[in-house]
């Protein structure tokens, strides 16, 4: 069977980023070849005991309780189930001291949906034939805001300016706002904080700087919250969520135990979540009620903030902690290694300046030792200026144990070591 495919076809049968690369490293696995791999790819969380008890208990109690055949037996509002919106009203007024009304919620199948959702009705051609672009101002990016829009050529990617600090090999990404430009030809902005692959934190101010050259042209800027307080609370430096005007709060439960029932939720201005909404209307009718049922009760009682802020944050600091403690320890102090600031989310990203190879090779050489980690090439969805950067670095996923972790840069640090090395060596010598 061979069917004839559309542009829009075309661009959806497509894996983008690093979909791609996941196909390589699960054959590798597959393969295995008697070898015993260390896998610091993997971006789904770690099934945290607690975690799961709060899901087990609130799932109980949703079975016991008269709610049941409602839930599960009756289609519902495409804005989502009514005590969910009404948990994340309340639990955000008291918490952030806001005024929201469930005028200002959608609830979606996940929060890569709204991504979906919003880079098509704000972004792509206008009736008048004109480009919207879907800005990202910061890259490296979420590889997910590559494949979101039906009109790729829509979106655009900054680079960043890079803050370095040498003598503690750790750097950090910041937005060159000398180059950043929000014009009537945007359609939304996007981007996460705290950031998946870098970990990096967007502070307040830098936040509210891009809010502001948003704001003349009412142009949405989406700030996707899948790592941030209040749950999944993965960020480890102090950040406030920001709400208000042309901004959209996007929050996902993926990362708070939740993945598999696909649940994610935008908060801001009405008219905003109402064109959501209707797009969402026309492709699923709603989010499933199950996942949002057990959600409302977590929230509502205020034990999913608890567990994050208590289980969840520490238990991928304390991985960071490992790792950043073992490439100091064993990475070569004369090597150009940058590890980012450990901001929050549930990666490291580390940075090879001036790598002989490319990233690519370089994970080929890592499978060669047993570890699986993501060639960062993939995490810069709208950046096509060639910048060689975007070949020295690679995601490590804090999702593995200690031990785990501890071998794999030890690892890692030798085959770095040996790369530098080989190619310092003189032709012929
Ligand atoms: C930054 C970021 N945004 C969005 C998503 C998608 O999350 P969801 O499961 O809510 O669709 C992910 C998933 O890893 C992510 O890392």
């Amino acid at each position: 069977m061979n069917p004839a495919l559309t542009k829009f076809g075309t661009e959806m049968s497509n894996l983008t980023g690093v979909r791609a690369i996941m196909k390589d490293i699960i054959e590798t696995l597959r393969a295995g070849g008697g070898q015993e791999f260390i896998n610091l790819s993997a971006g789904n969380p770690v099934i945290l005991p607690e975690v799961e008890q709060l899901w087990r208990d609130c799932t109980a109690e949703l079975l016991a309780s008269q709610e049941y055949g409602e839930v599960v037996c009756r289609y519902g509002s495409s804005q989502g189930y009514q005590p969910l919106i009404e948990a994340i009203v309340k639990d955000f007024n008291q918490r952030y001291g806001l005024n929201l009304s469930d005028r200002n919620v959608l609830i979606t199948p996940g929060s890569q949906s709204i991504y979906f959702y919003a880079a098509n009705a704000f972004g792509g051609y206008d009736k008048q034939g004109n480009l919207k672009q879907v800005v990202l101002p910061l890259s490296p990016e979420y590889t997910g805001y590559g494949g979101v829009s039906l009109t790729p050529e829509s979106v655009i990617a900054y680079k960043p300016t890079l803050e370095v600090d040498e003598a503690a090999h750790r750097f950090k990404y910041r937005p060159d706002f000398s180059q950043l430009k929000l014009t009537t030809n945007t359609g939304c902005v996007i981007f996460s904080r705290p950031c998946n692959p870098t970990g990096n934190v967007l502070t307040d101010e830098e936040v509210q700087k891009i809010a502001d050259l948003a704001a003349p042209d009412d142009i949405p800027v989406l700030i996707d919250s899948a790592y941030a307080p209040p749950f999944p609370a993965l960020n480890f430096t102090e950040m406030t969520p920001s709400f208000g005007g042309n901004l959209l709060h996007c929050m996902s439960l993926s990362k708070a135990g939740l993945p598999g029932e696909r649940i994610g939720v935008a908060i801001g201005d009405p008219k905003l979540v109402g064109i959501l909404e209707s797009f969402q209307t026309n492709l699923c009718i709603h989010s499933p009620r199950y996942g949002q049922a057990i959600a409302a009760r977590a929230i509502a009682s205020g034990a999913l903030a608890d567990i994050a802020e208590n289980v969840i944050r520490p238990h991928y600091q304390q991985k960071f902690k490992v790792l950043e403690d073992t490439l100091d320890q064993f990475m070569s102090k004369d090597l150009p290694w940058f590890l980012h600031r450990g901001e929050g989310a549930i990666f490291a990203w580390l940075w090879l300046k001036d790598l002989p190879i490319t990233d690519w090779e370089f994970y080929q050489q890592l499978k060669q030792v047993g570890i699986i980690v993501v060639p960062g090439s993939s995490f810069f969805p709208g950046l096509r200026e060639d910048w060689p950067h975007k070949a020295e670095c690679i995601r490590i996923s804090l999702t593995a144990s200690d031990e785990e972790i501890a071998i794999g840069m030890q690892r890692l640090a030798g085959v770095a070591e040996q790369v530098y090395r080989q190619a310092a060596l003189p032709v012929g010598g």
